[in-house]
């Protein structure tokens, strides 16, 4: 496995389209990480993005990178782009509520950019990510593995971090994933779900505590609510996705085949051409490899829901034309 030495990484370009709050704490998050050299904002709202690269380059000082606005032709030789413009939830509404808008705007964004980058990454995080993450492959043209969602990575973050607060262990000793929508149809796979090693029950038994499957519903029904109790308090969620997207950056950066539960398009539980989240193998060819997990017949059952779900709101934006 080659990782980059620090003189490559300083070639490095990363283009963010959309400078909003998505859009400027991935750069802020990116630019700390020292991952890339050269970031690239583009946004509707030229003076706001520029106002943002000014600010940016200021926090940037002493990690040496630059951060400037762009337009789409700078998207050329970027090791990814990242899609975060458009709409966003007000609170009560789903992230499918934002599909025809967001995909309208998806019609304008993506041939731009595949056509200054065919050789590159897109990572898309404006919502709903599955169903844009199959609308960006569609416009660009790209194989599969070169259109990433952020899907549940950032639900499987969020259910570590519940999974660990509830045992008392740090959620980087929590193996447990959330697979399909990142929304509402989304499931958590329980029968895979380990720590230290060992299945949830068999961990409870080794430490002679109760197994407490309340408990482990409550922390996936607070894992999928958790953006609309963010969203109904703050109005947006912008660090956690933030940094999830560095992390689904860094091993296309560094090459590192680090496993992401990521949105790609695909067949799932025998539903063809659907974008949904599965464990994925990253790295510079992008989401190139899946990583078939052995799911219960009821997981099974709920995954094939979840890809029927996303695939309704797909075949829509082709009913519709939008
Ligand atoms: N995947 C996730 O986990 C996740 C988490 C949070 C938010 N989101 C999604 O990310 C998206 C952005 O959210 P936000 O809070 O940053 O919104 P925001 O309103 O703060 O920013 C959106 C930006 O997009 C820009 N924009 C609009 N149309 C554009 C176009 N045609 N070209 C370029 N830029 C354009 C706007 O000017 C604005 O700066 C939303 O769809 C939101 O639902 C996803």
């Amino acid at each position: 496995m080659s990782q980059p030495s620090p003189a490559s990484l300083m070639a490095i370009k990363i283009v963010i389209v959309g400078a909003g709050s998505v859009g400027v704490t991935t750069a802020y998050a990116l630019l700390l990480s020292g991952l890339a050299a050269d970031i690239v904002l583009i946004d509707i709202d030229g003076n706001r993005a520029q106002g943002e690269a000014m600010d940016l380059s200021h926090a940037g000082h002493s990690a040496q990178a630059r951060v400037r606005v762009g337009e789409y032709e700078d998207c050329a030789g970027a090791a990814a782009v990242i899609i975060t413009a458009g709409v966003n939830q007000k609170p009560g509404q789903t992230r499918m509520d934002l599909v025809k808008t967001n995909y309208a705007l998806f019609q304008d964004v993506v041939p731009r950019v595949a056509s200054n980058a065919p050789e590159t990454v897109i990572v898309v995080a404006t919502n709903p990510v599955d169903v844009l993450t199959h609308a960006a492959q569609r416009l660009s043209g790209f194989p599969v593995q070169r259109v990433i969602g952020s899907g549940t990575a950032m639900d499987t973050t969020r259910f570590r971090h519940e999974l660990g607060h509830h045992y008392g262990v740090n959620p980087r000793n929590v193996h447990a994933v959330i697979i399909g929508e990142h929304g509402d149809s989304q499931l958590p796979v329980w029968s895979l779900a380990s720590i230290a090693g060992m299945r949830l029950r068999d961990y409870c038994a080794q430490k002679a505590i109760a197994y407490d499957q309340d408990a482990m519903d409550a922390c996936s029904r607070r894992t999928k609510e958790a953006a609309y109790e963010i969203i109904r308090r703050k109005g947006k969620t912008n660090y956690g996705v933030a940094s999830v997207l560095v992390s689904i950056i860094e091993p296309i950066i560094t090459n590192s085949d680090a496993i992401i539960t990521v949105s790609r398009v695909g067949t799932y539980a025998g539903v063809a051409d659907v974008a949904l989240s599965m464990p994925c193998k990253l790295n510079r060819n992008g989401a190139h490899q899946d990583v078939p997990l052995l799911l219960s017949e009821s997981e099974r059952g709920q995954l094939r829901e979840s890809a029927l779900s996303i695939k309704s709101f797909i075949d829509s934006t082709k009913v519709e034309g939008v």
